[in-house]
């Protein structure tokens, strides 16, 4: 998850509306047994704006536990208990559920933002190998961020297990989810005279052919550790 606090804290459009907001709150949402992850992105966010307001919310009354280091916890779901956040993270919360609750559970979360609020929908294994994350505002998905441990996952569609649940089960052939995948393999086999200089080098290599292939990955700003990319979501949408 630390892969998707970087990305969130250095992506334009998050810092931009972060910095602009009256109220800048951000939810947790669902943020589990342990409010750990909830302080860490606290404390990444915080680099963007200092006086950021985090609340980790909870459906589970169990799990709420007192607030620590300026960060708030509380029950709440999809509802948001009733705030008006610029930005929710909901990480790991909608792959409990059946793809078909997720038009739902999305237009639930997009209806309770701030106006120019955002979400990150997103996934990762268990030790944050392999990240994906969907960014939406109220008009609906923007883009596709995929992001893996270039040491332990040895290609691209290495990620396909831990897709959001909007895309987990439309990795098959035919559907835009599966040839992006398909091609990133390719381009990054294509990339292997690089693999002595790293899995990075290969990458950003890899990246661009698949850009010279019409693949419309974001421009990379600086150097990740990760291997990372974002497209828009009009290049993986689920074809119905
Ligand atoms: C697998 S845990 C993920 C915890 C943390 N976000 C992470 O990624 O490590 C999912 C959590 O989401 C919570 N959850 C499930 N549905 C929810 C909902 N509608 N609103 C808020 N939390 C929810 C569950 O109670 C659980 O604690």
């Amino acid at each position: 998850m630390r892969r998707g606090d970087r990305w969130l804290a250095n992506d334009p459009l998050v810092a931009d509306r972060l910095r602009a907001a009256g109220d800048p709150l951000v939810v947790d949402l669902g943020y589990g047994a342990s409010p750990v992850t909830t302080l860490e992105l606290a404390a990444r966010l915080r680099t963007v704006r200092a006086d950021l307001r985090v609340i980790g919310l909870e459906i589970d009354p169990e799990r709420v536990v007192p607030g620590r280091d300026g960060v708030q916890f509380a029950r709440g779901g999809f509802e948001l208990a009733g705030l008006r956040p610029i930005l929710v993270r909901a990480f790991n919360v909608l792959r409990q559920y059946p793809e078909s609750a997720v038009p739902e559970a999305w237009s639930r979360i997009l209806s309770g933002l701030h106006p120019d609020g955002l979400l990150m929908d997103g996934t990762c294994d268990e030790l944050g190998r392999r990240c994906a994350w969907i960014l939406l505002d109220r008009t609906g998905p923007l883009s596709l961020t995929l992001a893996w441990d270039p040491f332990t996952v040895e290609q691209p569609s290495g990620i396909a297990e831990r897709l959001p649940k909007a895309l987990i089960h439309r990795n098959i052939p035919g559907e835009p989810i599966h040839t992006l995948l398909t091609a990133a393999d390719r381009a990054w086999a294509h990339s292997s005279p690089l693999a002595p200089y790293g899995p990075r080098v290969r990458w950003r290599h890899a990246a661009n052919l698949l850009r010279d292939q019409g693949f419309p990955l974001r421009p990379q700003r600086r150097r990740l550790r990760d291997n990372t990319f974002t497209v828009p979501w009009t290049t993986v949408a689920p074809l119905s």
